[in-house]
């Protein structure tokens, strides 16, 4: 791209060039040590403390619905007006009197229930297209009502309504009984639920991965490192609904038989809410906003839902290739040499790496966009860049939501161009007063983009462009980093409200607490485990700590609440402290506390109360525009902490600031599954564990496991131990192994991402997805599948060599050992025992299926160059199938593609090839499970193959050099192999 034809201002790129000079005169008036601006400490505030709704008497006993009126049905759904019972009741707002219903027959099996008050007072988010749109809005009108796979009922007086499944009469939500709330500030909607139900999603949460029914799920977008059942930085308000019924049968078997169906339920809502998920039901209690109530009639299989639910809100982009390789980051690469010697030592220990990360290090003072002057100069990046590029490696810098908010009486903030440029835009969030709303972040005071406003996107791919100028960029079309890692973007803030708004003559001010590694901090950086084993030691260095802790907490931390409203009195209409308190996270429930506060304002006046969960999904978005723009036809690569619904059209995430202990590594599998349902395939967790110190046995493991997770990055945090996988010998076996299967894999890995891509098929899959009639795998999640083909069975605990595992299926199904290939005997709902030494890790292949591989090189890119592999897991029948996927590995549209079916079938074994992407590399070798005796002769098409080998033991076909077949390319033409 031309400079000329660049869209950001001419201004804003003044800005930055005269900004570049005095970050580079940084360089010559500081010491080396000391090249950080000394920041002011600022103390800590905690709001005001609000009691938790759900923990107090419940106000809405008085509350008797409404009647229904008017109503009209027609071919696309069902009309009417719903009118308050009784007096207003006052239960937490004010009840609107008039209320107007829209049920929509949006798709064959999809059906929209909307309410709002009849004069369009409530935010709508459903017409705030210009913020989240999706295919959801984009269905034709014309959906034959004959065809719908759902009912829709209703009482008129209580108004209630329910939803059944035509085909089996299956209630999937149902309010009778339950009347309907609906106040300014408070709309209560209940569904009756089937005893003991299997739940799945409601993100993002650290939970097993059946939710259970004694649980209450807060939405509201939270920066929490781990807290377990509680919110954290993702809104997702969708469920998945698995349900089971015996299968009457007069067979004599004692096992009993089960059929399963599975549909799904979705609150479209960007509004804080509670859902609670009791024994007979589930009740959604939003803050404010309007009811969209979306049911997916969904079908036998999990998956069918799935794709009905995520085509809704959008399937999720391709990946480029190479994020499928190894990630490398720490929170304290105190400069780039410290990251280059990382790149020579993993080379030196035979470990691969792709990509090389850098958290919030690099920036010249924690600032967005701009690089520090001396421990990333210009000149080492340079050399960097150069290097990583001969070697088709990566990198990838982080970028955070908050800008610094330059300090007006400090001469040298003034040549901040990010901050000046946004103030000249006007493109920050507000307060109600039409200031600029500052809070605190890792520069100091801080201010925050209006995502939602459409001058932020020339602004932000300003800002994206000239900090890969200051890398060492030195053309305007060329960015030498691989994708962005958006951070802190719920978004997060370190103080209750427009902190800064007196105080930014303070800034740089320091974080309102100890950073790790600074004298002071909070930290019990101790191996998971070590508190069993070397109890006296932790128990005294614990307690000092935490004494030094509460010495200085302030008297600002004592919980003085407010004043309870008395029963049937119309509360106050409360922004910032709405009259139901949800039961977020933070310190004291005040929904200001540690991020940008309810009253915040958007450019239009719309108030960030009724936006406040879709903050980090609108950066994503002006991120993707901008990358797309700086690099034409290539697929953004974007990593986002904070989600919401259809994230993954855009980006990628991970699961956040976890812990190093084996809690979050079991934890991690949940997540990975749950994202997969939700449209965002490319999901892991920071392998090893980012808070505290890891220790070699854990670290090994996840290594690992990290290996079987769609994206696949060790990261630890500042003042922890160090964790680069080569630091102990059994942890750099244990990541070669489980890499070497990983780059193996790559090219069923990209096939997955394909599928995910145009159907949302989930990568790491629960066994129930794959196996849906066995009600004691509703609760699986200590194994999970990649893709169909392959299970997954790490070790979860300390001190180990075993693990326990099932392998799911009848005993017609057959499962054989990744390593040696041997069958796997199993029967039904056996928990099998298997060895686990340290450096291994148990995955089975699942026979009927037929795995793409590549011999696997140093870097993905090398592993494309290398020829192919099949391996052919023949099933009792002799059977087996697959596919593979092959394009570029990087256009948003490749102008070549490649999809290669896999048949094997009566001791033949087919490849059919369609489309015109050329792979150029031959096909080595086919290994066949499961044949039952040795070959008389073996062909490739009509040509003898001569090197084979058989094995009697493990019942093993391995046909070798084939290459001399296949050397235009291994998926060049169809073949055949008979045997
Ligand atoms: C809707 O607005 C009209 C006109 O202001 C008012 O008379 C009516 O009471 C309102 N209805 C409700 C249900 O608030
Ligand atoms: C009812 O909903 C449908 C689909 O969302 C919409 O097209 C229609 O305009 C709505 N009707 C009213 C009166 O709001
Ligand atoms: C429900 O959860 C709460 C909070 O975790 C717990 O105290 C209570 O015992 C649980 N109730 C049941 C019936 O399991």
């Amino acid at each position: 791209m031309r400079l000329s034809s660049y869209l950001f201002s001419k201004s804003f790129f003044l800005l930055f060039l005269c900004s570049l000079p005095s970050v580079l005169l940084a360089e010559d008036s500081a010491s080396s040590t000391s090249y950080r601006a000394e920041p002011t400490p600022v103390p800590p505030q905690s709001g005001i403390p609000q009691r938790v709704s759900i923990y107090e008497p419940y106000r809405g006993g008085n509350c008797h619905g409404y009647r229904a009126k008017d109503i009209s049905e027609t071919e696309q759904g069902v009309t009417g007006t719903l009118e308050l019972i009784g007096s207003p009741c006052y239960a937490y707002g004010t009840d609107y009197s008039a209320l107007y219903l829209n049920v929509t027959y949006e798709t064959e099996d999809r059906i929209h229930v909307s309410i709002r008050d009849v004069n369009n007072t409530q935010f709508q988010f459903s017409n705030r297209h210009d913020v989240w749109d999706a295919p959801l809005y984009h269905y034709s009108s014309s959906v034959d009502k004959s065809n719908i796979l759902y009912n829709f009922s209703f009482n008129a007086d209580p108004f209630e309504f329910w939803i059944t499944r035509k085909s089996d009469g299956e209630v999937l939500f149902d309010t009778r009984g339950h009347p309907l709330i609906f106040e300014n500030q408070y709309i209560e909607l209940t569904t009756n639920m089937v005893d003991n139900y299997n739940i799945y999603g409601l993100a993002e949460t650290i939970h097993g991965l059946r939710l259970g029914n004694n649980l209450t799920r807060t939405f509201w977008a939270n920066d929490e490192a781990s807290p377990l059942d509680q919110n954290m930085y993702g809104t997702h308000p969708f469920y998945l609904e698995q349900r089971y019924k015996p299968v009457d049968s007069d067979s004599n078997s004692d096992q009993p038989t089960y059929t399963s169906s599975s549909h799904g339920v979705l609150m479209l809502t960007a509004n804080g809410m509670d859902v609670l998920l009791r024994p007979k039901y589930l009740q959604y209690r939003m803050i404010g906003g309007i009811i969209d109530l979306y049911v997916y009639a969904g079908s036998k299989k999990p998956q069918n839902t799935i794709t009905q639910f995520v085509g809704s809100i959008g399937f999720p982009q391709m990946q480029q290739y190479w994020s499928m390789g190894f990630h490398m980051c720490r929170w304290g690469y105190e400069n780039i040499s410290e990251i280059m010697q990382i790149r020579e030592n993993m080379r030196k220990f035979n470990i691969p790496i792709e990509t090389f990360w850098s958290d919030i290090d690099y920036m010249h003072n924690l600032r967005d966009f701009t690089v520090d002057p001396i421990s990333y100069s210009r000149e080492q990046m340079i050399e960097f860049f150069n290097d990583i590029e001969s070697t088709h490696q990566h990198y990838v810098p982080i970028v955070d939501a908050a800008v610094y908010a330059a300090n007006p009486s400090n001469r040298s903030d003034d040549t901040y161009g990010p901050y000046y440029e946004g103030v000249e835009k006007d493109i920050f969030l507000k307060n109600p007063d039409g200031s600029l709303y500052i809070g605190e972040v890792w520069p100091g005071f801080t201010v925050f983009p209006d995502f939602t406003n459409p001058k932020v996107q020339d602004y932000w791919k300003a800002g994206i462009h000239n900090m890969s100028y200051a890398f060492g960029s030195n053309s305007s079309d060329y960015i030498p980093f691989s994708g962005l890692w958006l951070d802190m973007n719920e978004p997060s803030s370190f103080c209750v409200g427009s902190c800064g708004s007196e105080l930014v003559n303070l800034n740089p001010v320091h974080a309102p607490f100890k950073l790790p590694g600074e004298p002071g901090y909070l930290a019990l950086n101790y191996p998971a485990g070590f508190n069993l084993t070397n109890a006296t030691e932790y128990a005294s260095a614990s307690s000092a700590s935490l004494s030094q802790y509460y010495a200085t907490a302030t008297s600002s931390m004592q919980v003085v609440y407010p004043t309870a409203v008395p029963l049937g009195v119309q509360p106050k209409f409360d922004i910032n402290h709405p009259p139901y308190a949800i039961n977020t996270e933070q310190g004291n429930h005040d929904l200001a506390n540690h991020g940008v506060s309810p009253n915040a304002t958007h450019h239009d006046g719309t108030l960030r109360y009724n936006l406040f969960n879709i903050y980090g999904y609108g950066e994503i978005k002006v991120t993707h525009k901008a990358l797309s723009d700086l690099q034409p036809g290539v697929r953004p690569f974007i990593l986002s902490r904070s989600t919401f619904l259809g994230s993954g059209v855009y980006s990628a995430h991970w699961l956040g600031d976890n812990h190093s202990n084996w809690p979050n590594m079991f934890f991690s599998i949940s997540g990975m599954m749950v994202f997969n349902m939700l449209g965002v395939p490319m999901v892991g967790a920071d392998v090893c564990g980012f808070q505290d110190d890891t220790d070699e046995e854990l670290c090994a493991r996840w290594m690992a496991m990290g290996a079987f997770s769609p994206y696949y990055r060790n990261h630890n945090q500042l003042g922890s131990i160090h964790q680069e996988p080569y630091l102990w010998a059994s942890v750099a076996e244990a990541s070669r192994r489980a890499m070497h299967i990983r780059y193996s894999l790559l090219p069923y890995w990209y096939t997955l991402f394909r599928q995910a891509s145009y159907d949302g098929s989930t990568l790491i899959r629960p066994l129930f997805f794959e196996f849906p009639d066995e009600p004691l795998l509703a609760g699986a999640d200590r194994q999970f599948m990649v893709g169909d083909s392959l299970l997954v069975t790490p070790v979860l605990e300390p001190n180990t060599t075993t693990v326990n595992g099932v392998f799911p299926g009848s005993e017609d199904v057959v499962w054989y050992d990744w390593y040696n290939h041997t069958s796997i005997e199993h029967k039904p709902y056996e928990n099998k025992t298997m060895d686990a030494p340290l450096e291994h890790i148990n995955v089975a292949i699942r026979g009927n299926k037929i795995i793409p591989m590549q011999v696997p090189g140093y870097t993905t890119h090398e592993t494309r160059q290398n020829p192919f592999n099949l391996l052919v897991a023949l099933d009792k029948q002799g059977n087996a199938y697959g596919n593979l996927y092959a394009d570029d590995g990087v256009s948003i549209t490749p102008n070549a593609t490649l999809w290669v079916d896999f048949a094997a079938k009566s001791n033949k074994l087919s490849s059919v090839s369609f489309g015109t992407y050329e792979v150029d590399v031959p096909l080595a070798n086919v290994t066949i499970l499961g044949v039952s005796s040795s070959p008389k002769q073996v062909h490739f098409n009509d040509d003898n193959i001569s090197s084979y080998t058989y094995s009697e033991s493990t019942q093993e076909l391995v046909l070798s050099n084939l290459d001399k077949f296949t050397s235009t390319g291994a998926f060049a033409s169809n073949w055949t192999i008979s045997w």
